[in-house]
């Protein structure tokens, strides 16, 4: 799988792919991800990439000139399943979409910065509108990086568990259980004697009744969805 992401502030989003999961994956050859700096196909000495909005208004706008000359080239070179724009418009994430698009062969990502990106640029190419919650970031790398990691520890192999992104919270709609590790005991605080009892059968009902009890508590929302 590849992952390609456009931006104007690659520097914003370089550290996080060096790191965790993330970097096991692309050094493991399971997915490539890649950061294109817009600036590169800029108009002009300047390399401009934005310019003020018609109607005036306060604001910058990304040109569609620049972002259609990189999308063109990277079309040019690879097939892409989804062209996907980070925007506080957009159809909110959710694991599912997480669980969809780990499927997908390659994606490209477009970091919207200012006000956005020019309207012709999302009707002419955009193929999904993701947004990552209701509230407004300066820009759309850190949303993009969001949706990649969720994406990327799906792809088996990607985590040194495999079945551990299986048990996360969410993907049967239920919250995850809660966890212990050693010691058994601390300072008087024990850990349940079910999960020290070996019985894996009575352990796998233990953790269903606690996510039950967990996403009832907490996200009636979800609970009512899985009903
Ligand atoms: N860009 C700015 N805010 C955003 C959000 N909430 N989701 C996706 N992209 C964004």
């Amino acid at each position: 799988m590849q992952i390609d992401i456009i931006t104007a502030l690659p520097g914003l989003i370089e550290g996080f792919f060096a790191h965790s999961i993330v970097k096991r994956a692309r050094e493991g050859g399971k997915v490539s991800v890649n950061i294109i700096d817009l600036r590169d196909y800029g108009i002009g000495k300047s390399r401009q990439i934005d310019d003020y909005a018609f109607g005036g208004g306060a604001g910058m706008v990304m040109m569609i000139e620049p972002l259609v000359n990189c999308i063109e080239d990277l079309k040019s070179k690879a097939d892409y399943d989804e062209i996907i724009y980070m925007t506080p418009d957009g159809d909110v994430f959710d694991q599912r979409t997480a669980n969809k698009l780990s499927l997908s062969g390659n994606i490209m990502i477009i970091c919207g910065h200012y006000k956005g990106i020019d309207e012709r640029v999302r009707e002419k190419y955009i193929t999904k509108e993701i947004s990552i919650g209701d509230y407004v970031l300066s820009g759309g790398e850190i949303p993009a990086a969001v949706i990649t990691d969720a994406i990327i520890r799906l792809i088996p192999g990607a985590m040194n568990d495999e079945t551990s992104a299986l048990t996360d919270s969410f993907q049967d709609s239920l919250l995850a259980p809660p966890v212990y590790t050693r010691p058994a005991e601390y300072k008087g605080l024990k850990v349940p004697e079910i999960l020290l009892s070996g019985n894996f059968k009575k352990i796998e009902d233990w953790r269903t009744e606690k996510a039950i009890e967990r996403t009832k508590e907490r996200r009636p929302d979800l609970w009512k969805k899985t009903l």
